[in-house]
């Protein structure tokens, strides 16, 4: 019999990972580009200062998680993560809330400014659909030990995932501050 090998032993996610990030994917298009509207209580309105908020401490606890696996503080760096992990499941809870009752919000910006915008939230959509498997690969790699794997998927994912959460916090100082001249 051939001995067991650890890739081999492995068990890989990868199918019900995609599949999972592809449904939130398609639910999140639909919600916010072809629900409609529906009348808005005014807490809503406080929704995307929380949501930048939960993306600012995301991006906080991501640098710190790293920071603490370069110094070889793994449970430091687990602590971080998880916690990085919470605060981006708190934002895409109030995120779903917030394009419940709202579309897509409109840049009012013109000229190099509006570019500058749309590269940015562009890139910030795309990459928020492939951080999205990823975390969920590296965290599964990560709970059951396995972290060979969980070095080499999370070495892709903690920029990616950086990113994301960053210029999630520029795009709503962008929507709030820049007006049209
Ligand atoms: C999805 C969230 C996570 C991200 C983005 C992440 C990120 C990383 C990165 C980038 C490295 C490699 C650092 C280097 O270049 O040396 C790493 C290593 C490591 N992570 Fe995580 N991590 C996450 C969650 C976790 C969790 C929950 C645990 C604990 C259960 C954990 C335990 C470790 C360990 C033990 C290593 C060292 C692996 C080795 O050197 O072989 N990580 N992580």
């Amino acid at each position: 019999m051939q001995p067991i090998s650890s890739a081999d032993n492995t068990r890989r996610p990868v199918l019900p990972i995609l599949a999972l990030s592809a449904a939130i994917a398609s639910f999140l298009i639909w919600l916010i580009y072809f629900k409609g509207k529906v009348a808005a209580p005014d807490w809503v309105l406080a929704l995307p200062a929380a949501n930048a908020s939960f993306n600012a401490l995301s991006a906080l606890c991501l640098v710190l998680g790293y920071i603490n696996i370069r110094r070889g503080n793994r449970v430091t760096h687990m602590r971080f993560m998880l916690s990085a992990t919470v605060f981006s499941a708190l934002f895409l809870v109030s995120y779903i809330t917030y394009h419940f009752f709202h579309g897509d919000t409109r840049f009012p910006g013109q000229g190099w400014i509006r570019t500058a915008y749309l590269a940015i939230l562009i890139s910030h959509i795309g990459l928020s659909m492939v951080a999205l498997p990823l975390i969920l690969a590296a965290l599964w790699y990560a709970l059951r030990s396995q972290f060979v794997f969980h070095r080499r998927v999370a070495r892709w994912t903690f920029p990616i995932w950086l990113y994301v959460s960053v210029t999630g916090v520029i795009v709503y100082f962008a929507l709030k501050y820049i007006r049209s001249e």
